[in-house]
């Protein structure tokens, strides 16, 4: 039998309107293969015209979160707006008021990692979260899975696509640093703030998510040692290549000694390892397991479409499995 699903949409910017977009273009064939049909009852941005312009009715337009707490036809919220604030408090929120919620939110969720869990787990609701890290690539599901039975002591790859993207069109066509940038934003890759990207924070954000769940315990962006691609050197870019391999934005979270040990830096990567052959807004991320063995997961790792994907498929997962797919994250003292 077919449920009708109420969703309320925080922020309407490149990724809400291609949450939009998709459920508009997907809504027969997604009821069809899940038995859900996807109803968008609320936008919410700073500008009520941004939601109208988005393709929403104006009745669904608001700038305030009330009426989307009060509303119980609105079963889940899903959140593209980005940034830590308001973001978080609406995020907890509309936990509280008994919301699932699903998030696009990296900087929000790395900071408020174990309150939003616990959150979720006190009023039994879902927390779902496969956009933050890796937009298309189903990483969180694999995660998830992967623990069930290992015991994961290393990640290392590429999680950010801005930085991916312009150190590959540096490097292949020549292009100077700031038009590439300029060309990541066009293509909706990067940050409103695009420091967030090019200094490694958005990589940081990401990894604190990524090693949180390994840990099983909140481990903080700042804990992190963090340097972006800024001081890179076109000539660097152009002499990796010379040799073969690439200049890259590692991300690295590593258990030795009983110790996490976190870090975000530019670094070479010789032609023989994957990741080097990563290329534009493609993310690769490694992760290591006692059992399972080294897994590597490729694929889009930003941009509206692929973001949009994993934001939707967490919506329909959201009502189906509910607090049942919560992580185990143990509380701060
Ligand atoms: N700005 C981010 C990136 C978006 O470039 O990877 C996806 O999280």
């Amino acid at each position: 039998m077919m449920q009708t699903v109420g969703i309320a949409l925080l922020g309407v910017g490149t990724i809400g309107s291609a949450v939009l977009r998709t459920i508009a273009a997907e809504r027969e064939a997604l009821a069809q293969r899940t038995g859900f049909a996807l109803e968008v009852r609320w936008g919410l941005a700073r500008h009520p015209e941004r939601v109208v312009q988005a393709g929403l009715p104006e009745w669904a337009a608001t700038t305030s979160i009330d009426p989307i707490l009060e509303d119980p036809t609105v079963a889940v919220v899903v959140e593209a707006m980005g940034g830590e604030e308001p973001a978080a408090t609406y995020l907890k929120r509309a936990l509280t008021a008994g919301k699932h919620v699903v998030t696009a939110n990296k900087e929000a969720l790395s900071k408020h990692f174990a309150e939003l869990v616990d959150t979720a787990r006190r009023h039994q609701r879902a927390l779902l979260f496969e956009a933050s890290v890796g937009a298309g690539i189903p990483l969180m599901a694999s995660l998830r899975q992967l623990l069930m039975v290992n015991r994961i002591y290393r990640i290392r790859g590429i999680v950010n696509g801005t930085t991916n993207y312009i150190l590959t069109v540096m490097a292949e066509e020549g292009m100077p640093y700031q038009e590439a940038l300029r060309e990541a934003q066009r293509l909706g890759y990067a940050e409103p703030d695009p420091t967030a990207d090019v200094e490694g924070y958005d990589a940081a954000y990401k990894l604190s998510i990524l090693a949180s769940l390994a840990a099983g315990r909140h481990i903080r962006p700042d804990y992190v040692e963090r340097r972006g691609i800024t001081t890179v050197t076109p000539d660097q870019i152009l002499d990796a290549r010379a040799r073969g391999g690439a200049m890259k934005l590692i991300a690295q979270a590593e258990l030795f000694d009983g110790s996490w040990h976190l870090s975000v830096q530019p670094v070479f990567v010789p032609g023989s390892d994957l990741l080097a052959h990563v290329r534009l807004n493609l993310n690769a991320i490694e992760l290591t397991g006692d059992r399972v063995g080294t897994v590597v997961l490729y694929g889009p790792g930003a941009g509206p479409a692929p973001t949009a994907s994993a934001l939707i498929a967490d919506t329909i997962d959201a009502v189906r499995f509910g607090a049942a797919l919560l992580p185990t994250l143990e509380l701060p003292a």
